[in-house]
Formats: structure tokens, sequence, C-alpha cells
């Protein structure tokens, strides 16, 4: 999908004991402006989860978990620059919609990059890392879900292959507004 990553940034699994940069980095994004379109979580929401549910959330997106995996992307003398969970959706469930799930896929959820990175290519470098991860684990293909009037974000998903499938999705809590299904196949 990209070309190789510029030296000064490394992407990579996030590990548990990581949970505070999470949490950071979650709540940075929730104060994007465009946060009520990107995401179905509000910063009020977010701030006042418990310590354990950073730990858990950590824990359960961190190299070596199976069922999710959060990918960043490290800078030099930064925070993160950015960010992605790609969860591992498995045949036969029902999905967090109540939609039968037909295949083995992965879902990315949670897609961000700080504003002064936007436009450098890092979001590919998130995508080629959170998308192998999905097809080494068996996974035929990776979806996700784009609000229909984030027109940035959605430039973006098409540049990287993802297609629409024809599947929308009533936005929650936003009567009249709707999210795409996006799908990318395995090559
Ligand atoms: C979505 C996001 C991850 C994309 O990363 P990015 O680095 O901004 O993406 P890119 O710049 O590589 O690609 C965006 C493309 O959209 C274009 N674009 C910019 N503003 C646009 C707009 N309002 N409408 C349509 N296209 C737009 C850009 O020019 C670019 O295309 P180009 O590379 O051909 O010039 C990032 O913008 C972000 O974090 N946004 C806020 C959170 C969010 O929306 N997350 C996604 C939730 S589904």
């Amino acid at each position: 999908m990209s070309a190789s990553a510029p030296r000064d940034r490394v992407v990579r699994a996030i590990r548990a004991d990581e949970w505070a940069a999470v949490k950071e980095m979650r709540l940075t994004a929730l104060r994007d402006p465009l946060a009520h379109l990107a995401f179905l979580e509000t910063y009020e929401g977010a701030v006042a989860r418990p310590e354990s549910y950073w730990r858990e959330r950590a824990a359960g997106a961190a190299e070596g978990a199976a069922g999710a995996r959060q990918v960043v992307a490290e800078v030099p003398g930064g925070p993160w620059a950015g960010t992605l969970t790609v969860l591992m959706e498995e045949a036969g469930t029902t999905d967090w919609a109540g939609c039968p799930v037909e295949r083995r896929q992965g879902h990315v959820v949670g897609v961000y990059v700080r504003p002064e990175w936007r436009g450098t290519g890092l979001v590919e470098e998130l995508f080629d890392a959170g998308v192998a991860w999905a097809w080494g684990r068996g996974a035929e293909r990776v979806r996700l879900f784009v609000h229909e009037d984030n027109g940035r974000a959605r430039s973006c998903y098409r540049k990287l292959g993802f297609v629409p499938s024809g599947v929308t999705l009533p936005m929650q809590g936003a009567p009249g507004e709707n999210e795409l299904e996006l799908v990318l196949v395995r090559e």
C-alpha cells in the first residue's frame, strides 16, 4: 500500500503497560473538531472511565493479544503521532450493531492522526501494519465504517484501496445521518 516508513518514526503494536498513553491518545482524538463524526464515544464519556478500563483496553489490544491490535506511530521527542485498532471478527458471530458476521474479518476502528502529522503518509503506515496483522490472522477482508460527511477520511480510505460494500448504518445518536461500510479485500 505505501512506500517504506521514514526512519524517524516507528509503527508498532502497543504494549499492555502503555495504558496511560492509550488514554492520552484517545482523549486527544475525542477532542478533535470532527470527533462527533469520527467516533461513537464522547470525550465526557471517556474521561470519566476508571483506570481499570484503560488497563483492560490496552491489554486487550497489545502485542500478543489475539482479538485486537492497536497500532501506534512513535515519533522522536513527542507523543504518539497516530493510531488505529483492528478488531478480529469471527464468522458466525454477531457484531456490535447486531448484524451477523459472515466471514472472518478485521474491523478497523479508532483511526486518528494528530493534525501536525496529517498528509504525511503516516496513516498509510498505520494501515499497512494493522491490515498485515489481520491478514496474518486469516482475515478474508478488512472493513471499517466512515461517516458520510467525513470527506477527508473517505478520501483517505479510498486512496488506501477501501471500496464501499453497499452497507450503510444509521449513525448512533444522530438521526438522519449514516455511516458507510468500506471494505478491503485481500489481493
Ligand atoms: C482521517 C485521518 C486519519 C486521515 O489521515 P490524513 O493523514 O489526514 O490522510 P491523508 O492526508 O493521507 O488523506 C486525506 C485525503 O483527503 C483529502 N482531503 C482533505 N480534506 C478533505 C475534505 N474535506 N474532503 C475530501 N477530501 C479531503 C486530502 O487532500 C487527502 O488526499 P490527497 O492525499 O490526495 O491530497 C485524519 O485526517 C484524522 O485523524 N482525522 C480526524 C479523525 C477521523 O476522522 N478519523 C477517521 C474516523 S472514520
